[in-house]
């Protein structure tokens, strides 16, 4: 199976509970993104990088995406950790908003779901999903119909949500096992 590095940037603690698991499970390495140097990639066989979902956005993936020249001919695997509950569509909206065709040739997508916890952003991501608050609660307001996914987002800005599983990884573990 080779070396195995597992590479996250997390604001509030989902994907690192997710790249710490995967990490746990592979007896691979383990580094926030900050920490890396793009020249230690070439020491592994699998290199796996995580990152949560800011406005569909992979956080910290260019990191990888700058690199992927160099990583030919070697697994490479993403996964994003967003709120949103996994669907097809959420997939495939992900790749193709994150990845050009080529870079989906190269890596392999996961989809974790992870939670949402308000208290532990940073200030500027708070002022940023006060504004989305707000929408919500106009939706609210006006159409009287919130989706229960809308319902469920309201309700994590007064206690954290926590949709993070061990299991989620087990399609990841096997991928790299294959
Ligand atoms: C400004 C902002 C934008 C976000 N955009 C998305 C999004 O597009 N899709 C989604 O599923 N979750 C979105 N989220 C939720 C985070 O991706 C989610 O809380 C994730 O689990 C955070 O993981 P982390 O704590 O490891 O960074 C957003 C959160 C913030 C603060």
């Amino acid at each position: 199976m080779g070396k195995t590095v597992v590479v996250y940037r997390s604001k509030t603690g989902f994907v690192k509970k997710y790249a710490e698991w995967i990490a746990e499970d592979l007896s691979a390495d383990l580094f926030e993104v900050s920490k890396v140097n793009p020249a230690a990639l070439q020491n592994y066989d699998t290199i796996i990088y995580g990152g949560s979902l800011y406005a569909t956005g992979i956080i910290g993936v260019d990191f990888l995406k700058k690199n992927l020249d160099q990583l030919m001919g070697k697994k490479v695997i993403v996964f994003a950790c967003g709120a949103s509950p996994s669907n097809e569509d959420l997939l495939t909206e992900l790749i193709t908003h994150n990845f050009t065709s080529d870079q989906q040739k190269q890596i392999k997508f996961f989809y974790l779901r992870g939670g949402f916890d308000y208290k532990k952003l940073p200030p500027f991501d708070k002022a940023l999903m006060t504004l989305f608050k707000w929408k919500l609660l106009l939706k609210k307001g006006i159409t009287k119909n919130l989706t229960p996914d809308d319902v469920g987002m309201l309700d994590a800005y007064k206690k954290p949500a926590d949709f993070t599983r061990r299991s989620n990884i087990e399609e990841i573990i096997a991928y790299v096992n294959s």
